[in-house]
């Protein structure tokens, strides 16, 4: 067993020769297409021989660990010291990475002392402990600061840590070496050019530049070594046009104050370059810093703020609650903190006063009660990201959240929300998914676990190919023990009525396993970036997406961020509309923008033990039931559910229809479908992978077809100059009706490795009225 782990920490990438985003030649590459899926054969059903033995040894590992936490510090600190042990002896949990996502892939034996409950050891050890901060104001503020520096993210106490963890901790190893990996790339390639684009400004340049002053900063703290500093200097002389040819227009609008984030970024970027590399600028090299975040981001965001309901700088300071608040008040804090009191002109002050009460007031409610981003789940990234950076600058520079992290009770199960929208394979991606993410990552995850407290999230997110990046090397507790998976449910429904979705799952920690996104929720307030998708699926098994979304139109084409009105113009293109989803479509139509659904859902709170093969019981099930209603212009009614059967081997989509309209049950697919002679079988394929899809007791005259992912005949016509971006690839598997009253079964089954036809489950005949976690044994 051991063997799997093995020379990890010495490979050249220690996520082994898996990893498809590294190459030996040229490190990290960005890949052109995805990489495709093996599906490998470890999994499943049946449990392997060596599990039984592994079995019986995780168990010690677990009662170790949980006994661990009612100790005595003597045996607290002996647990941790094995922890440490044990965690340079196994390196890193995952042996490799796949999917678009960079997904960690788990092996299928477990280590016993490792795969335990997640916990951070307390212990007094020096050189195992999380560093405790001493700058403890008794009456914190934004005005307040911390008398050394660095002041944002990363205080000099942590940084006096940082070699002792590195050296005992794998992962803190691992991203070190990355970091540095990444800047030596970044090093020897020419400053981040500008380059305007019509919608995004210079958001992508941006985040290049915050990306490099990020990883050079960190790099010459870490060795001392002037070379970094000297090539942060050009990157900042850079930006701010000092250098031949200069950079965007020669005035104050240079960081493209118009699309804010752009600024926002960029003044982020400054602010860290001046204040983690303070020691060391010149008094000069400090003023210029500082005047060209002064001159075009600061001043801009006072702006901004000077006459939010007419300027087109500040649309974002209020009333909005998404990405742009949380970003553009992140930039903007961390720009003014960096500067405070060296700036003679009182415009970081004056910031400091708004961006705190705009950010309080407007991003941290863009996490719903249930943790849901108010946008999309791609959207969360942007925003949480800079939700993160503003909170973790605050907390570092001033003693004190000040109610970013507080104000909002729910805030921390944004996290979750990520863990539990994250397939095997992919997110759950409904609606929008943004730009390049560059500086936005997941490590706001990281983050949470450490604010509070919560072990799970740094386990689930330690392993995620973007926790490389220096936030993780101040944010991760390397006192944490355990594996995410134990003792977490494979299943939540998120229960806000702005989304109302489901996760459910087979296991956490098998890139084969089944899984099921389902929603319904609310179709306006969610910042227009989102799509008329009551009732949307996707299903992920065998490594492989089956049904799934077609994600952005073209982001340029007009109307598209019009609004969210019944007859807006973003509604007119084929990947917003209804029938670019995954749901019933009747009459051809939209769905309605005033939809407001109702679910029930209910599982067997099936839990993954410690290990990463779920063992999961014949009877663990979980369903989701929609009446989708209202989101329908013509119907008396419309109900979908969605469950797992047979032991979450086999999924049933169930629609009860009362239309007046002709029906369409659509989805969209990636595989090669090829039909059986009546048309009642689906058989789907996507590389070595094979799903069947059924029509069972099939209403007269239902039958599948398969229709290209294209607009209709009937829509209206698309704006002038709009375009649907095309989706050769995809295809639509259908089954159209006309006008009436039908149920409508679907079931899914994957071909699983030594699946026998025996072992199958036909789901019966049971109302969605009827459905319980007991009504298809
Ligand atoms: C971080 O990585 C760099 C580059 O691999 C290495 O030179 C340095 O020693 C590492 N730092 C620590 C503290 O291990
Ligand atoms: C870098 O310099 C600091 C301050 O002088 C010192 O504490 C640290 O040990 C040095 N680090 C390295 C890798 O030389
Ligand atoms: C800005 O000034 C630099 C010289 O300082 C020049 O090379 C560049 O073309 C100017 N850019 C614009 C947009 O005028
Ligand atoms: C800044 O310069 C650009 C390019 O030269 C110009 O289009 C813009 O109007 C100027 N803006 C201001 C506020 O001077
Ligand atoms: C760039 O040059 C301008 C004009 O001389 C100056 O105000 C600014 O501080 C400089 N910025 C940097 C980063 O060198
Ligand atoms: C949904 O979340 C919002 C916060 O974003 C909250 O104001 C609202 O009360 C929640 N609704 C429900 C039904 O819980
Ligand atoms: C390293 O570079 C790759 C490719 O550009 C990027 O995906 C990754 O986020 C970078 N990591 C860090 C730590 O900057
Ligand atoms: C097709 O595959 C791409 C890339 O993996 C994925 O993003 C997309 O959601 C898939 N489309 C469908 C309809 O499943
Ligand atoms: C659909 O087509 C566009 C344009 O060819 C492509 O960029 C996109 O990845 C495709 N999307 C899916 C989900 O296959
Ligand atoms: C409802 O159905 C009728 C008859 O098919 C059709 O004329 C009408 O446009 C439909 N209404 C909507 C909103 O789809
Ligand atoms: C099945 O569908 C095909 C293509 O849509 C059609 O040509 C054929 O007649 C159908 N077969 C039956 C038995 O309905």
């Amino acid at each position: 067993m051991a063997a799997n782990y093995s020379n990890v920490n010495n490979a050249s990438s220690p996520y082994g020769s898996g990893d498809p985003y590294y190459s030996q030649s040229t490190g990290y590459i960005t890949p052109q297409t995805p990489p495709k899926k093996k599906t490998s054969g470890w999994i499943k059903f049946g449990v392997p021989v060596a599990l039984i033995i592994i079995v019986a040894a995780v168990l010690g590992g677990v009662f170790g660990s949980r006994a661990s936490k009612n100790s005595t510090s003597a045996s607290s600190a002996a647990a941790a010291a094995s922890a440490s042990s044990v965690k340079k002896e196994i390196g890193i949990f995952a042996t490799g990475t796949d999917s678009l996502y960079g997904l960690p892939i788990y092996p299928s034996t477990t280590n016993s002392a490792a795969f335990s409950s997640p916990t951070f050891i307390s212990t007094q050890d020096s050189t195992l402990a999380w560093p405790q901060d001493s700058f403890k104001p008794s009456s914190p503020s934004i005005t307040n600061l911390r008398p050394d520096r660095p002041r944002l993210i990363a205080p000099s106490y942590k940084w006096a840590a940082l070699p002792t963890l590195i050296a005992n901790d794998p992962y803190m190893s691992y991203w070190n070496q990355t970091i540095f990996m990444n800047a030596t790339i970044w090093y020897n390639a020419d400053p981040v050019p500008y380059i305007l684009d019509g919608g995004n400004g210079i958001l992508d340049p941006a985040r290049q530049v915050k990306q490099r002053i990020k990883a050079f900063s960190y790099c010459y703290r870490v060795s001392n070594d002037t070379k970094w500093l000297d090539r942060t200097w050009v990157e900042l002389q850079n930006a701010a046009g000092n250098l031949t040819g200069g950079w965007g227009p020669n005035n104050s609008t240079k960081w493209n104050p118009v699309h804010f984030l752009d600024t926002a970024e960029m003044t982020a970027a400054y602010a860290i370059g001046y204040d983690w590399l303070y020691d060391v600028w010149s008094d000069t090299q400090k003023q210029a810093i500082m005047w060209s975040m002064i001159t075009y981001g600061l001043n801009n965001g006072a702006i901004a703020y000077s006459d939010h309901d007419t300027s087109y700088y500040g649309w974002w300071t209020k009333g909005t609650q998404g990405n742009w608040n949380c970003v553009c008040n992140g930039g903007l804090t961390m720009g003014a903190l960096a500067i405070l009191n060296d700036d003679p002109t009182g415009v970081a002050q004056a910031l400091l006063q708004q961006t705190i009460p705009s950010a309080l007031g407007n991003c941290i409610l863009a996490t719903s009660s249930d943790g849901t981003w108010s946008e999309t789940p791609d959207y969360w990234y942007f925003g949480t990201t800079g939700l993160a950076e503003l909170a973790a600058s605050v907390q570092s520079a001033t003693g004190s959240d000040l109610g970013l992290l507080s104000t909002n009770a729910n805030l921390h199960l944004g996290a979750l929300y990520h863990m539990y929208v994250t397939g095997p394979g992919s997110l759950f991606n409904w609606g929008d998914n943004g730009v390049n993410k560059y500086t936005a990552t997941a490590n706001a995850v990281m983050f949470y676990g450490q604010a509070f407290d919560k072990p799970a999230y740094q386990l689930f997110q330690r392993d995620a190919l973007d926790a490389a990046d220096p936030w993780n090397m101040f944010w991760y507790n390397p006192t944490v023990s355990g594996a995410f998976w134990d003792g977490l449910a494979l299943d939540h429904y998120f229960d806000n009525s702005t989304d109302q979705w489901a996760s459910m799952r087979s296991s956490w920690a098998d890139e084969n396993a089944l899984f099921v996104g389902a929603k319904a929720g609310t179709l306006q307030g969610h910042q227009s970036h989102n799509d008329l998708d009551c009732g949307d699926f996707v299903v992920d098994a065998l490594g492989a997406r089956w049904f799934g979304e077609l994600g952005d139109e073209n982001y340029l084409v007009p109307g598209y961020f019009s609004n969210d009105d019944q007859d807006s113009q973003r509604w007119l293109y084929y990947r917003k509309r209804t029938e670019g989803q995954n749901v019933v479509l009747v009459g051809g139509a939209n769905q309605n923008v005033k939809a407001a659904p109702t679910v029930k859902f209910d599982s067997s709170n099936t839990v993954q033990g410690a290990t990463t093969v779920a063992d999961v019981s014949s009877d663990s099930t979980a369903y989701f039931v929609s009446d989708l209603t209202s989101a329908y212009f013509n119907v008396t009614s419309m109900k979908r559910g969605i469950r797992m059967i047979n032991a979450r081997k086999q999924v049933l989509v169930q629609d009860e229809i009362n239309s007046q309209a002709p029906v369409q049950w659509r989805a969209h697919t990636n595989a090669t479908v090829s039909l059986s002679n009546n048309n009642q079988t689906a058989t789907l394929t996507i590389g070595d992978a094979t799903m069947v899809v059924e029509l069972v007791n099939p209403p007269s005259g239902a039958a599948f077809s398969t229709v290209a992912a294209t607009r209709l005949p009937t829509d209206p016509t698309l704006p002038a100059g709009g375009e649907d971006l095309p989706n050769d690839t995809v295809t639509v598997l259908a089954v159209s009706l006309p006008a009436g009253q039908y149920t409508l079964q679907v079931l899914m089954t994957p071909q699983w490795p030594g699946l026998s036809q025996g072992s199958l489950k036909s789901p019966g005949s049971v109302a969605l009225d009827q459905w319980s976690l007991s009504s298809h044994p």
